[in-house]
């Protein structure tokens, strides 16, 4: 079958075998299904590259729920199934009135695959408000439950993009939220500025999201639109002697502090100053409001959009000195 709808780029690839499961007895099952000797799982599709056919059995992670587990005065432990759809679990705590991921309203993809980059926008990521979540071991068939110091997060980075990468599948998410002193985080200048905008001196949470829901649509491109998987690369952490000597001839670079000798810095700006901010190329380019997202116009191929993810990579490295990761899954 085609995994087009199945991927936020919008690629054509397609899945030898495919399976939907809707629960965890159902992934067991398929998982011990030997005739089937290649396995992939397929989250909510939006953190990945489809550079060629799948020629495996796909299985498709669509479990549902979401329940509170636990509370008390001020806090409420939520725990969502993998397949829920993260941006509608976010309007779900919004209208619960639960605080702490507003910041992160918009963001593509499920609730599963969240902790797997710890997913990160204007000022909060998912590691602020993580309590566990349960993973499946894919060769025992038991369910185990990650802490967040497990869960070892770092910037787009957990244990389960590295060691857990083929061990695991992550079954639900709980996170721990507030019930009405919320914690806002406001500081991040894109925010501050939209809310000036709205003219809201006092926000809610509502108020945050919608902020932020705000400024997304205005510069990242909608995938149901135009495909895309938001950021396709990380922004690169340089050593402050890099940075101080591409000051001298790009006094414009901005930056942000990490650590005492080291700064980040944002990969879209190397892309724009590299002068591939909009370009296109016959269907597939570099988008024209925000240079971390490279997008398929139509029926790109994803080893197309993979080259030109190179030649990005090639000639900042050419210029700046500075290698750029992708933030992307390349399959
Ligand atoms: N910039 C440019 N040109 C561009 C894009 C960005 O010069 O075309 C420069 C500007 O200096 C701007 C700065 O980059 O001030 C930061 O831009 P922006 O606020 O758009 O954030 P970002 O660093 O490009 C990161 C995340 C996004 C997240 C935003 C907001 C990564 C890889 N990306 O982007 O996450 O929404 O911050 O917090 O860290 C994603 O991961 O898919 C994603 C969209």
């Amino acid at each position: 079958i085609s995994l087009k709808p199945y991927n936020t780029f919008g690629l054509n690839a397609h899945a030898k075998y495919f399976v939907e499961v809707e629960s965890i007895q159902d992934l067991k099952e398929v998982l011990s299904w030997d005739a089937y000797p290649d396995k992939f799982i397929l989250g909510g599709g939006s953190n990945m590259l489809l550079t060629k056919d799948l020629d495996c059995l796909v299985i498709h992670l669509a479990l549902k729920g979401i329940e509170i587990i636990d509370q008390d005065e001020d806090e409420v432990l939520v725990k969502a199934y993998a397949g829920e759809n993260w941006h509608q679990f976010v309007l779900w705590c919004l209208e619960h009135n639960f605080g702490g991921i507003e910041n992160l309203s918009l963001i593509p993809g499920n609730v599963g695959t969240a902790p797997i980059q710890n997913i990160g926008a204007y000022g909060v990521e998912l590691k602020d408000v993580f309590e566990s979540c349960e993973a499946l071991n894919i060769k025992s068939k038991t369910v185990e439950t990650f802490t967040k110091d497990a869960c070892h997060f770092g910037y787009r980075e957990s244990v389960f993009k590295q060691d857990k990468k083929h061990s695991h599948v992550i079954v639900s998410t709980t996170l721990r939220l507030s019930k009405h002193q919320h914690q806002l985080h406001t500081e991040y200048g894109a925010i501050t500025k939209e809310l000036e905008a709205m003219g809201i001196t006092d926000p809610t949470i509502q108020d945050i999201s919608k902020a932020v829901i705000a400024i997304r649509e205005s510069k990242l491109p909608n995938p149901k639109e135009i495909g895309n998987s938001g950021s396709f690369f990380k922004n690169p952490v340089i050593a402050n002697a890099l940075f101080e000597q591409l000051k001298i001839n790009f006094p414009d670079i901005p930056s942000y502090v990490v650590s005492p000798n080291e700064v980040k810095v944002p990969a879209g700006w190397l892309i724009e100053k590299s002068g591939f901010k909009g370009k296109t190329f016959n269907n597939y380019g570099v988008h024209k409001k925000q240079a971390l997202v490279l997008v398929n116009y139509g029926d790109a191929k994803g080893s197309d959009i993979l080259n030109l993810a190179k030649l990005i990579q090639k000639t900042i490295q050419q210029i700046f000195g500075i290698t750029i990761e992708t933030e992307v899954n390349i399959i």
